[in-house]
């Protein structure tokens, strides 16, 4: 019998305390460099956020989603044929199989999209079930397929829930345009689209934050890349993560005016209460992209009307720079990012599925980085459980 403490591989301290050096345990793996990725650069002090080298601010103002998505999956910007073949086939796999429609109108029609989108998103590897991963013409068709899906499954189970047929895309109308079409069957104001498309680009990659993790650590077993992005949907949804943009209108409903801002920061900090939309674990000033959303705010509120709620949440982030400021805590992506899809008519439940239609281009350039250098995820753990213990029949315990 090999004893506790008698261990000598690499890693084993060889000690009576068995298992890793504890002292190497970060919690949360903060600052353990868990891969080596090439597609997306912080820096958390300057607010700086590059896709591929390129400025994601620059992106967003000049390029398009699906350009931005071929960018991060294949590492350089399309020449113009290879972007236009790319949008043709994604316009190609818009359409979802009737079964799959027909196993969402079985979904209860209160469960949150988030759930819907990943059970769809997983459906889909029943359908495409050939996998060949080592096949570069496969990962083209699965990015392809995957882009091209996501947002008609989001917009089939909004139109379910509420009891109506979902509307096939339009095969005439860009990616933004097209899912904002399949949302309310009216064809969205140029300027909507376009401010769609573009927040699009600002969530479609952020290095190795948590849903992206999910997405390596599936990838890292070579199961297929729908189970890849379902995992990572999965992980999207906590209010931590991807679902703190529904969480932050909630917030600045419960607040209600200007004029409670104060109390209400302070007795939320008080009862030491997270502050939806603020903090990062990367970022220690304002978050670049809740920059460029706050402005593509007021681009919307100037063209369709103001909205007072924008009013409450400047003056909770001027009253949380005074109170979380000072220990780097400011605006994350998800603090304007629901003003944004508010004014566009877009339900408060669907803000997460929109995060995953872009953040989709993020996983699957990560999925396909994986493959290229693969080693299975399996990290070791610090046992804090009961040493070996004998069994005791019932009648004993
Ligand atoms: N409100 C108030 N205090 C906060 C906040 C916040 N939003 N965020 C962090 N803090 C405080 C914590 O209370 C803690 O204080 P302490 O040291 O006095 O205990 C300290 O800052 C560190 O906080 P952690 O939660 O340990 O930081 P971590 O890096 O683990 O978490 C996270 C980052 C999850 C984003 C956190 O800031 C948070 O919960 N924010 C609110 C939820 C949110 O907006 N999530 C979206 C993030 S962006 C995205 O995922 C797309």
């Amino acid at each position: 019998m090999v004893e506790r403490g008698s261990d000598s591989r690499p890693g084993r301290s060889g000690s009576a305390a068995a298992g890793p050096d504890q002292s190497l345990y970060r919690p949360g793996l903060e600052g353990v460099p868990a891969t080596q990725s090439a597609i997306c650069d912080i820096d958390g002090h300057l607010g700086q956020l590059t896709y591929r080298g390129y400025d994601a601010a620059t992106l967003a103002a000049r390029s398009s989603f699906l350009e931005t998505a071929f960018l991060l999956v294949w590492g350089e910007l399309p020449t113009a044929d290879q972007l236009e073949q790319f949008e043709q086939e994604v316009q190609m796999h818009r359409r979802v199989s009737f079964r799959i429609r027909d196993m969402m109108k079985s979904f209860p029609s209160q469960g949150h999209p988030m759930d819907a989108l990943q059970a769809s998103a997983a459906s889909l590897g029943l359908f495409y079930s050939r996998r060949a991963l080592d096949n570069p013409e496969y990962i083209y068709g699965a990015v392809v397929r995957l882009l091209a899906k996501i947002p008609t499954m989001v917009a089939a189970f909004q139109l379910i829930r509420k009891g109506q047929d979902p509307i096939q895309p339009r095969d005439d109308l860009p990616y933004a345009a097209n899912f904002l079409y399949m949302l309310t069957e009216r064809e969205p104001d140029p300027l909507a689209a376009r401010i769609l498309d573009a927040c699009l680009i600002l969530h479609a990659e952020h290095s190795l934050n948590a849903s992206t993790f999910s997405a390596r650590v599936t990838a890292s077993t070579l199961t297929d890349p729908y189970a890849v992005v379902a995992s990572a949907v999965g992980t999207l949804a906590g209010p931590l993560h991807g679902g703190a943009n529904e969480d932050v209108l909630t917030m600045l409903e419960e607040i209600g005016s200007e004029d409670r801002v104060e109390l209400w920061l302070d007795r939320a900090i008080a009862n030491r209460q997270k502050i939806m939309g603020f903090g990062h674990r990367e970022y220690k000033v304002k978050d670049p992209r809740a920059v460029i959303l706050q402005r593509l705010a007021e681009e919307l509120f100037e063209r369709f009307g103001h909205d007072p709620m924008y009013d409450l949440a400047r003056r909770l982030e001027e009253i949380a720079a005074t109170r979380l400021g000072p220990k780097g805590i400011y605006p994350n992506v998800d603090f304007y990012s629901g003003l944004v899809y508010r004014k566009l008519g877009i339900p408060c439940d669907l803000f997460t599925p929109i995060f995953a239609i872009a953040r989709t281009a993020g996983w699957l350039a990560h999925w396909k980085e994986q493959l290229g250098a693969n080693r299975i995820f399996r990290p070791s753990q610090i046992y804090t459980g009961c040493a070996h213990r004998d069994w005791q029949p019932l009648e004993a315990r």
